[in-house]
C-alpha cells in the first residue's frame, strides 16, 4: 500500500481539490489542502482589519494565529483560534485577498513549516501551488494539473451558486497572474512533475490515473 506523498499542484478550477480528496480516500492517506491554510491566514488578516497589501502587518498578524486543520479526507476542516471557518475560507472576500496574503514570504515560511509537520505524520495527498517545488520535493508522485481557462471557469462557476462564467474567468485570470508572478514560490510546474491536462477528463478518470501512478510508486 501507499506510504509516501502525492504532490498535486496547479491553478484553481483544474479539479485539484476534488481529485486530491478522492485519491486520499482510495489510498487511505491524509488529505492536505494547503490552499485552505492560506485562506485561513487571510480570514485572520481580514478579521483583524489589516490591509492585505501591508506585508509587515500581514506577517505579524499571521504569526499569532492558532491554525488547526483536519487532514481527514472524508471531513476536512479548518479551525482558526478555536473557531471553525470552513465557510468563511470560501467567501468572495477571502478569495479576493488570498493571493496578496500568500505572497508574503514570512507567511509562506510559517505555513510551509506547518504543512511539513502534517505530512510527516503519515502518507499524504497534498495539494496546492508549491508542493512539489518547495513543500515536499521528494514526493513519490508529482503531478501538475492544468485545464483550459474556459473549462476551469465553467467548473468554478458550477461550484459557486449564481456566479457567471465571465466573472469567474476574470477572477481566475487575476489570481493566476498574481500566483505565477510573485517572487516567493511562484506557481509553476516543478522539475520532474508530470503535467496532466484535465480539460477533457472526468474527475474519476483523473483519480484513476493518479491512483495507478501511486500504486506504481508504492
Ligand atoms: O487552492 P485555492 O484556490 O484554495 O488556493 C487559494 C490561494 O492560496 C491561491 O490562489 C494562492 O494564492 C494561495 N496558495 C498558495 N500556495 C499553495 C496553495 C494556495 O500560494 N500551496
Amino acid at each position: 500500500f501507499f506510504t509516501g506523498v502525492v504532490a498535486l499542484d496547479g491553478p484553481s478550477g483544474t479539479g485539484k481539490s476534488t481529485v486530491a480528496r478522492q485519491l486520499a480516500q482510495r489510498l487511505g492517506a491524509q488529505y492536505l489542502d494547503t490552499g485552505a491554510m492560506y485562506r485561513a491566514a487571510t480570514v485572520a488578516v481580514l478579521k483583524a482589519g489589516v490591509d492585505p497589501a501591508d506585508a509587515a502587518a500581514v506577517a505579524s498578524t499571521v504569526s499569532r494565529i492558532d491554525l488547526r486543520v483536519s487532514t481527514d479526507p472524508v471531513q476536512p476542516s479548518t479551525v482558526l483560534n478555536g473557531v471553525p471557518i470552513d465557510e468563511e475560507i470560501r467567501s468572495p472576500q477571502t478569495t479576493a485577498a488570498v493571493s496578496a496574503v500568500s505572497a508574503v514570504a514570512a507567511v509562506r515560511t510559517q505555513l510551509v513549516a506547518q504543512q511539513r509537520d502534517l505530512i510527516n505524520t503519515g502518507p499524504t495527498v497534498a495539494e496546492g501551488r508549491d508542493i512539489a517545488s518547495v513543500v515536499w520535493p521528494t514526493a513519490e508522485v508529482k503531478v501538475y494539473l492544468t485545464a483550459s481557462e474556459q473549462v476551469r471557469a465553467a467548473r468554478r462557476a458550477g461550484e459557486l451558486d449564481g456566479a457567471s462564467v465571465d466573472s469567474v474567468r476574470a477572477d481566475l485570470r487575476r489570481r493566476d497572474v498574481l500566483d505565477a508572478s510573485r517572487a516567493t514560490s511562484p506557481l509553476r510546474r516543478a522539475d520532474g512533475a508530470l503535467e496532466l491536462d484535465t480539460s477533457a477528463l472526468s474527475i474519476d478518470e483523473v483519480v484513476t490515473e493518479l491512483y495507478e501512478l501511486a500504486e506504481q510508486a508504492a
